[in-house]
């Protein structure tokens, strides 16, 4: 039976580039997709650029562009990066388009008849300077709990409160720096709240159709039945003015949040594609349809996909989607991607190396599984993989063999014999489809090395130095290109330029999975055989890390991953920074802070400051009367809730235990004495 299918992957944000984050995700994606389609199904892959809100906004007006131009910009280089690493969408759209405005403004537009929408006045923050509400992420401010100066919009790093933007002391604009207004606004709710019965049901009974496995993974549904027990809150879908999206229809200066209208964007791909491929849209969408709808997303965006999603389909009288697939974030050397170690590896820096696409594709796939883990891309192992595997047991097999079959055996395949491999296709399929790749790449080594084992004992190349074996050669040459040519079919999903290249020489067309076990006829003619896979070195990997070490920071960074901190200050942002010896005069814990300590230092001729330290939990205020430290002089004073700090006492800690030493300086350097 031909399934019909759609498949989508998370939609890329327009305001950073792709990175190896992004690829494991799109990578995996593809791989599946190349797969069901191997198999014969009908299957319809797309995606877009996610190219609304505030982010994106700033990020034009940071770079002196329309909101549109910058888009335009970033969705072309997105196009080109994916489809560098094979990643083959069937229509790579973006959000900002006509056909997600229509379905966005029809979805909301069934939702506001099913009586799901409602209007509530919300009191938030607004930068009177810049004459916008902000979201938390552009918010600083006074812990309410600890009192910490300068803290994040939702949570303090010194105490780890988490609180509401408007419970910040003295809260600032980041973007302005002005002081923050409480305002009231009225915003448009999506009702989760009637959602919850459906949405438990949803989650927990068996997704409809052919394919195997539940609706999402297990510890997927966990986390989300977690969210049911407080009870499921309404869901604020709209955003006042300025805002990069789609105005809500009747409610002039309001836009719909980002996130309502990034999945519908999903089907304003598929809308597109159907137009241009004549496919019949609504059967897709019809609440009682029998094709099916995945969607490949990350761990951290469930949420969205596990409950709103659904429950703003059903209530709209549309399809949900039939099955989640949720994967881990990468980690590159088991460590979160960091711009300082260059492991922030973007896709153009590997493009750019020149690196073969289906090195990372084929690593990846030995990692991935059907579970919700973490992957790691460790370099050292990726090299080792990509040798070993690649080009030590898959490309080594037409190595051994193509240049005989050419010179001693007139380029034609001889009567096939019986296949080198021995493995059930059916099920190594089943594994694909459950995308448990890792496992089906190890099933397809395995075999790959009993071929391998074969040409050891057969030795080719020492039967090709006696003209009496030839047909012995011509056998065992043919056998090996009819197990080559298996593997091939095995690889194909997770390989597509290798596949290409293979194909070429094979001349045998597009191999589909129904062609395993079918040999290649005798007197077939093979094509010219060039080498097909390099080997990869350490020092590839050296400079991959080098360059993205040195790459100048660009709108690509997508900070939820970005290592804190990691970007580079130049030697013009250091000139800035005053450091200075400071003798501690008098040194108090602050009451009513677990952090802070007083502290009353002398910078000699410059008289003396008061510098609020967060460092009370590491060092005894009565240690530090008269010794000397390193403090940032010509920081800008900051008003915290026990009075102003005048500058910044230096410490150090270690990685291990986090404690904090401060930077105390020579004795011989007299107060007020400058640091270089
Ligand atoms: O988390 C993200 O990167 C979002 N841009 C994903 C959106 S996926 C979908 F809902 F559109
Ligand atoms: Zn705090």
């Amino acid at each position: 039976m031909t399934r019909r299918i759609l498949v989508t992957s998370a939609l890329p944000y327009a305001n950073g580039s792709i990175h190896i984050g992004h690829l494991l995700e799109h990578v995996q994606s593809d791989s599946w997709v190349r797969f069901m389609r191997m198999r014969g199904h009908e299957v319809h892959f797309v995606c877009a650029d996610d190219a609304h809100g505030t982010p994106v906004m700033i990020a034009a007006e940071q770079q002196g562009l329309k909101p549109e131009e910058l888009i335009g910009r970033m969705q072309k280089e997105h196009e080109e990066d994916l489809r560098h690493f094979g990643v083959a969408y069937d229509c790579y759209h973006t959000t900002h388009s006509d056909e997600n405005r229509e379905l966005a403004t029809g979805i909301y537009g069934r939702l506001q008849e099913a009586g799901r929408i409602a209007k509530r006045s919300v009191a938030q923050l607004y930068d009177p300077q810049n004459k916008q509400f902000l979201a938390d992420r552009y918010i600083r401010g006074a812990c309410p709990r600890c009192g910490a100066a300068d803290q994040n919009g939702d949570s303090c790093e010194e105490c780890g409160a988490t609180y509401a933007a408007t419970e910040l002391g003295k809260p600032r604009s980041a973007l302005s720096g002005a002081e923050l207004e409480i305002r009231e606004s009225e915003h448009y709710f999506f009702e989760l709240s009637a959602c919850g019965d459906f949405l438990k049901d949803w989650l927990t009974t068996a997704a409809p159709g052919p394919g195997p496995g539940p609706r999402l993974q297990k510890q997927a549904e966990n986390k989300l039945m977690e969210w049911f027990e407080g009870g499921l809150q309404d869901w604020d879908i709209s955003r006042d003015a300025p805002y990069f999206g789609f105005e809500i229809p009747a409610a002039p200066g309001k836009y719909f949040y980002v996130w309502l209208d990034a999945p519908i964007g999903y089907l304003a791909s598929f809308k597109r594609l159907c137009a241009e491929r004549g496919v019949d849209f609504d059967t897709f969408l019809a609440a009682d349809t029998d094709t099916e709808m995945y969607h490949f997303i990350g761990k951290d965006i469930m949420y969205f996909h596990g409950l709103f999603w659904p429950a703003m389909l059903r209530e709209a009288g549309h399809r949900t989607p039939t099955r989640l697939f949720i994967h881990g974030f990468l980690t590159v050397n088991g460590m979160k991607m960091s711009k300082s170690k260059g492991t922030f590896i973007t896709a153009e820096s590997y493009r750019k190396l020149g690196f073969d696409p289906d090195w990372l594709r084929y690593y990846m796939a030995s990692k991935l599984n059907d579970r919700i883990e973490d992957v790691d891309l460790n370099l050292e192992e990726f090299v080792q993989r990509v040798n070993a595997d690649l080009v030590g047991k898959i490309a080594n097999i037409p190595s051994r063999v193509a240049r005989l079959l050419a010179s001693q055996c007139g380029g034609k395949m001889a009567a096939p014999g019986a296949s080198l491999l021995d493995f059930d296709a059916e099920e190594l399929a089943g594994l694909y489809e459950a995308r448990k790749f890792s496992e089906a790449t190890r099933r397809i080594m395995a075999q790959a090395e009993l071929v391998n084992q074969h040409m050891e004992r057969e030795k080719p190349w020492e039967l090709s130095r006696d003209p009496a074996h030839r047909d012995r050669l011509h056998r065992v040459c043919t056998d090996g290109i009819n197990a080559f040519k298996d593997l091939l079919i095995c690889l194909k999903p997770l390989m597509p330029r290798f596949a290409a290249a293979a194909e070429d020489y094979l001349a045998c067309g597009p191999l589909a999975w129904s062609g395993l076990g079918q040999p290649l006829p005798e007197g077939h003619a093979l094509g010219e055989f060039k080498h097909l896979m390099k080997r990869v070195s350490a020092k590839d990997m050296d400079k991959l890390l080098a360059a993205n070490r040195s790459a100048p920071a660009t709108a690509a960074a997508a900070p939820a991953q970005e290592e804190k901190g990691a970007a580079y200050a130049d030697i013009k942002d250091f000139a800035k920074i005053e450091l200075r010896v400071a003798e501690v005069l008098e040194a108090a814990a602050v009451e009513g802070s677990d952090k802070l300590l007083r502290l009353r230092v002398s910078l000699g001729k410059d008289g003396e400051r008061v510098i609020f330290a967060g460092i009370k939990a590491h060092v005894d205020p009565a240690s530090l009367a008269g010794r000397k430290i390193a403090v940032v002089a010509n920081l800008k004073p900051r008003k915290m809730r026990f009075g102003t700090s005048e500058g910044m006492a230096l410490a150090a800690s270690s990685d291990d235990d986090g404690v904090l030493v401060p930077l105390f300086v020579d004795d011989a350097v007299p107060a007020g004495g400058r640091i270089s």
